[in-house]
């Protein structure tokens, strides 16, 4: 089975967790964009969603499912979004499609996190991805300068301005034994607005592992 095909069928297996009459979160990339098709066949029974990026925004209303703000929602049980890696604690890097931040904020005020990925994502050890991290401009090479403290090797994502205007870093070199120092030590950087490290209150609850021979589930 191709790649996307196993994208494909863990984002139609996700429908299994959406309770009608809710708001879902909804996170961005390719996988969920196969998530967000799926979602725009049930879209009758749940009352809309909140998006993490303008590019899921864009799709969700492109199929006619209403797009909801954060603010004026009282919950979200379910957020669904993907990962660039995972490991067996369900700790994730994401923001390869730069849209870690909103993604962040609306794991964080959801109930359930379920991440949808396809086998090439689940890792033992984190950090063979470059870590995504979204900065204020002018803090580039201060925190550049901290990065390479901490043994990274940063490289500015030429040319990508996210959602909020601010630019990424990618780390490369980490060997992420402890996620959640990692994550604190680099949120303590002043000009960082979010690692895409999801480790400390962001963790996914379930994971849903697509393999040539069907949805594994990993619960937490
Ligand atoms: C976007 C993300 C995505 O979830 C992550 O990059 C995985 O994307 P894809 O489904 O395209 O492999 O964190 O910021």
């Amino acid at each position: 089975m191709i790649q996307e095909e196993l994208k494909k069928a863990v984002s139609w297996s996700a429908l299994d967790y959406i309770l009608p009459g809710t708001v879902i979160g909804v996170g961005s990339g390719s996988t969920v964009a196969h998530f967000i098709y799926a979602l725009a066949s049930i879209k009758n029974s749940i009352n809309g969603a909140v998006s993490s990026s303008n590019s899921s925004t864009k799709q969700l209303k492109s199929l006619g499912i209403p797009v909801l703000d954060l603010n004026e929602v009282d919950e979200v049980i379910v957020y669904v979004d993907s990962a660039d890696e995972i490991n067996c604690n369900l700790q994730m890097i994401k923001g390869g499609g730069a849209a870690l931040t909103r993604e962040k904020i609306i794991a964080a005020a959801a109930k359930k996190f379920i991440c949808i990925v396809d086998e090439s994502k689940k890792v033992e050890q984190l950090g063979k991805f470059p870590l995504p991290i979204e900065i204020i401009p002018m803090a580039r090479t201060y925190i550049t300068r901290e990065l390479v403290k901490l043994g990274g090797l940063p490289k500015y994502r030429v040319g990508t301005i996210t959602d909020n205007g601010n630019i990424i870093l990618d780390v490369h070199n980490l060997h992420i034994t402890d996620p959640v120092y990692l994550e604190k030590t680099i949120n303590s950087l002043p000009g960082v607005v979010t690692v895409g490290l999801f480790a400390i209150h962001t963790a996914a609850n379930i994971a849903l592992i697509s393999t040539t021979t069907g949805i594994k589930t990993i619960i937490k």
